[in-house]
């Protein structure tokens, strides 16, 4: 029989929709002590960039009513240190591997895209399995063109999809961010440019002032919003994205239980990423998986292609 959660993205194939986000999972080793995670659909690993990040200084994650900042600033080994010693661990276990690539310059994103495509030739050649899709973050600032994020302008980011695209035979994802412009027409673009999915959203650009200090808390200045309070407008999001492309759309924002997660697949989604929720369950992308499950029986459910856009 085959498993009623299952999806397929771009000939990969996901056990379950449930894919562990970017950047709130590592590369898995630190969670692997608290659950299987052969359990679980992918895991998208923290997002890399060419050269190593040292990340922001000062404070980093904040509580929020309703979910939580997040101002990391991209700390990562850069993409050559990961190729070499967290990709075969990653790829032992049996879900999908999503490589999460960011990138402040054009040249930067495009070199980086080079070096992920290299290590899948060698892998190909020696019969080593690789990575399973790249999802490229547009959110990165474009530090050549005074720090505003690629993923505001169509335009700005076409280029980077195109030269990822250009760069790269691996399926590949594009994550959208809230801050678009127009997210219909972002996610158009990608699928016009050979995407061959988008995932979204990213976290918001939020702010927190600490009223004794006088001070933003954070550094920057701004920080990431993500977790519950963003759900319904992460929801609309994609619901939009997902009537304005052909391709399938991975979704996410704020999700933190099975019917969370059946709210997205019925906006259109065909997977759906655990961000937040996973810093207050550390076996949510597991227990998430069963409760679907049980969802879909309640339900009678038997696939979700039955109930996946139907809104
Ligand atoms: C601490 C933290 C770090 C993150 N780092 C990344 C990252 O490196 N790359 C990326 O594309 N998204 C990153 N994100 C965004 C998440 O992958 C996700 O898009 C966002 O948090 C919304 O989902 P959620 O509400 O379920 O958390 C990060 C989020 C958090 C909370």
């Amino acid at each position: 029989m085959t498993n009623s959660t299952f999806t397929e993205i771009a000939g990969v194939r996901f056990k379950n929709p449930f894919i562990m986000a970017s950047g709130t999972y590592g590369f898995g080793k630190e969670y692997s002590r608290f659950v299987d995670l052969n359990k679980l659909g992918g895991i998208s690993g923290k997002g890399l960039t060419l050269h190593p990040k040292a990340g922001n200084k000062g404070i980093r994650v904040y509580e929020t009513a309703a979910g939580m900042m997040n101002s990391v600033g991209l700390e990562n080994p850069g993409i050559e240190a990961f190729l070499t010693k967290e990709l075969d661990r990653m790829t032992a276990w049996d879900t999908a591997i999503l490589i999460n690539l960011g990138g402040g310059t054009l040249d930067e994103y495009r070199e980086g895209a080079a070096l992920i495509e290299a290590d899948r030739l060698r892998r190909e050649r020696d019969n080593k399995r690789g990575a399973d899709m790249i999802e490229l973050n547009i959110s990165c600032p474009n530090v050549k063109e005074g720090g505003i994020a690629f993923g505001i302008d169509t335009e700005a980011a076409r280029k980077v999809v195109r030269e990822v695209r250009r760069a790269t035979k691996l399926p590949l994802a594009v994550k959208l961010s809230p801050g678009a412009k127009d997210i219909a027409e972002m996610a158009s673009m990608c699928e016009d440019e050979g995407a061959d999915a988008v995932s979204l959203i990213n976290t918001f650009s939020a702010m927190k002032i600490d009223v004794r200090n006088r001070k933003s808390v954070f550094a920057n200045g701004y920080a990431g919003l993500s977790g519950p309070a963003i759900k319904p407008i992460a929801l609309r999001m994609v619901h939009q994205a997902a009537k304005a492309v052909r391709i399938p759309v991975i979704g996410m924002g704020g999700i933190s239980s099975a019917e969370d997660a059946v709210e997205f697949i019925m906006a259109g989604a065909h997977a759906v990423q655990i961000g937040t929720y996973n810093f207050v369950n550390l076996r949510a992308g597991a227990e998430l998986a069963q409760d679907l499950v049980t969802f879909m029986e309640e339900e009678g459910i038997s696939s979700l292609d039955e109930i996946r856009g139907i809104i």
